[in-house]
């Protein structure tokens, strides 16, 4: 048993439990491509069709890596790791993508663009056409917890629960949702580009503009500011 089935021990409390027979092995897997509310059935049914398993349940949101996970359940013994990532990997979604066990750190190989690095390295400097926008809304910590609040809501699933660029529906969409802590540190000026995109949006960054206000946008450039680097 890995690192994975001790971590989800811990968080056993939040699985949500899909039956009572209990087995004696468990894996934990990462799974990618879990992107509609069907998707865990077929899972969940390929899994126990071809294999002598019992799925135990799902954590959709908030788990530690940012990828939803499947918890399963068999004979000791009966079965390797491998032999059930195998099937994993050769299920079918409903939405018609296969779904795929995550492994290694994640979103592997892409680059920052130019202008989060620079962003990453700036105390000041804004991106070249930054709007200049000043923001009315002051970090306190009410604005910080409504912004945290939209953020899990509506960006996490993309951007990830830490700012990684890792959301679960980062499997569907060809755009690498950026790094958003490399925003962390930004001084006032990077506040109208955090605006600006927020409410307009690129490529398949959704535009927010006519879905949220204008003060919760900027709640989210404060809290945006508040991410930090993965360790
Ligand atoms: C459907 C997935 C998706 C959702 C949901 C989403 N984003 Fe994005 N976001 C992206 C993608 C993809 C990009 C990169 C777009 C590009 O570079 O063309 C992006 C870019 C950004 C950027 C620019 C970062 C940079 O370094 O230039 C910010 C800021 C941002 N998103 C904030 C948010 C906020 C705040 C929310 C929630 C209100 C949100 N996003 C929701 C996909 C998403």
């Amino acid at each position: 048993m890995g690192k994975a089935a001790s971590t989800s021990a811990l968080a056993l409390g939040l699985w949500i439990a899909t039956g009572g027979v209990s087995y004696a092995a468990t894996e934990v897997f990462q799974v990618e491509g879990l992107v509609s509310p069907a998707s865990p059935k077929a899972l969940t049914a390929a899994l126990e069709e071809k294999l002598a398993v019992k799925v135990a349940g799902y954590r959709i949101r908030d788990t530690e890596s940012g990828w939803p996970e499947v918890q399963v359940e068999f004979e000791d013994g009966a079965l390797t790791r491998e032999e059930i990532a195998a099937v994993i990997d050769s299920t079918e979604d409903p939405t018609g993508r296969t779904f795929k066990v995550h492994a290694g750190p994640p979103v592997l190989g892409v680059a920052l663009l130019a202008e989060e690095t620079a962003a990453d390295g700036m105390l000041g400097d804004p991106p070249g056409q930054s709007p200049e926008l000043a923001n009315p809304l002051e970090a306190t910590g009410d604005s910080l917890a409504r912004g945290k609040d939209l953020y899990g809501g509506k960006c996490a699933k993309c951007h990830g629960a830490d700012g990684n660029g890792t959301g679960p529906s980062t499997h569907g969409i060809n755009a690498d949702p950026r790094k958003l802590w490399v925003w962390g540190r930004a001084g006032d000026a990077a506040d109208g580009y955090l605006f600006w995109i927020i409410s307009n949006g690129r490529t398949d960054m959704p535009p927010w503009g006519l879905v949220l206000s204008e003060n919760e946008r900027w709640d989210l450039v404060n809290y945006i500011k508040t991410l930090e680097p993965p360790r």
